[in-house]
């Protein structure tokens, strides 16, 4: 079943150009819905650990492209929330499994008084019944516990629906590219399996990130709690020096995500910024002169056709290789992290 991988997780991992190429096929379903949907003033997305972030970048996109304002609440808080919905506000549900507990309890709220959408991939789940509407993210069926290739068909859903919405053709083209760039990443794996042997036995780790870049930030700090048991901090890179720029010494890597665009000059002053408190830099960057030459202890770079916008989809590849192949490294079994379920069914 794992076709030749040692885990599930570096299969899924590897499959996710193909699982964005069948997300693509969502299209048509999404503008069906999209045409159905009649005075929406406001947007709420609603999920939980991984889809949480993707619902993040949600935020971004259809407030930036559509004018929607869009709000994104944590399931688990949802009931302590006053939330203000109302007829006129759309609901959408993001989870993977379609039956955590938390997403499904704040999903029959929701439904008492506004239209709901649930983004789900596994078929007949308990959330595509509640809903109003699915749409499904089609990356087939996910074994490892972290969730890897069903968030990027999760974003990949969320790009259709923000460029749907704000009839961007252009954005909807370049979505057909980002398969053959993810083969580019996958095909510098061996660049990231260093970085990990470098690494494996830091006890903290910095990830920080600008604009549609602080969800990969949060989703990459995710990644490497939950598989190597390494305390990490996911930040928006300006954030860090109102408080944890502190804790910054030579004992912390810190993966600064800087894709090429309008956040890009800022993004590396803070790079310089953590640089001078002596950290080790892991930079994730476009592969261009200026970006190549910069003096960091490591490096990965990313084609430099992939801007800020399509960031998302394509940087946080090689933070899950990171992930992985640190937890390989420290002896563990990424598939079955301790403490945890692929499906959470208690509040
Ligand atoms: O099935 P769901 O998308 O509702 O699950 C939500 C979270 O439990 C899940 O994304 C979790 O954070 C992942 N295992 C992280 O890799």
């Amino acid at each position: 079943e794992k076709e030749g991988y040692d885990y599930f997780m570096l299969k899924e991992i590897h499959e996710q150009n193909i699982a964005i190429k069948n997300t693509l096929i969502e299209k048509d379903n999404i503008k069906e819905i999209i045409s159905d949907l009649d005075n929406i003033n406001r947007i709420c997305f609603v999920a939980c650990g991984t889809s949480y972030h993707a619902s993040l970048t949600g935020k971004y996109l259809i407030e930036s492209m559509a004018g929607i304002p869009t709000d994104v609440v944590l399931a688990s808080e949802f009931r302590y929330s006053a939330n203000a919905l109302n007829e006129n506000t759309l609901v959408i549900f993001i989870t993977q499994s379609g039956e955590t507990a938390d997403t499904l309890k704040a999903l029959k709220k929701a439904n008492e008084t506004s239209k709901t959408i649930a983004i789900v991939n596994v078929l007949g789940s308990s959330a595509t019944r509640e809903a109003d509407y699915v749409i499904y993210t089609k990356a087939g069926p996910e074994k490892g516990v972290a969730a890897t290739k069903t968030y990027i068909s999760q974003l990949v859903c969320i790009y259709l629906f923000a460029a749907i919405l704000a009839q961007n053709k252009e954005l909807l083209d370049s979505l057909k590219k980002v398969p053959s760039f993810i083969e580019g990443v996958l095909e510098n794996e061996s660049k990231i399996i260093e970085i990990a042997k470098k690494y494996k036995d830091a006890r903290d780790f910095f990830f920080i990130g600008r604009g549609l870049s602080y969800p990969t930030a949060l989703e990459g700090a995710l990644k490497l709690k939950e598989i190597t048991y390494i305390h990490a901090e996911g930040y928006a890179a300006g954030e860090l020096k109102h408080g944890p720029l502190a804790l910054i010494d030579n004992e912390i890597p810190v993966v600064v995500i800087a894709p090429p665009g309008d956040s890009y000059d800022k993004t590396m002053s803070n790079l310089e910024e953590v640089k001078a408190r002596g950290a080790e830099i892991i930079a994730i960057g476009p592969c261009n002169d200026e970006f190549i030459k910069y003096e960091v202890a490591d490096s990965f770079c990313i084609d430099d056709e992939i801007s800020e916008i399509l960031a998302p989809i394509v940087y946080i590849i090689p933070l899950q290789l990171l992930s992985y192949y640190i937890s390989i490294e420290r002896g563990l079994d990424p598939d079955k992290p301790k403490n945890l379920a692929k499906c959470v069914t208690v509040e």
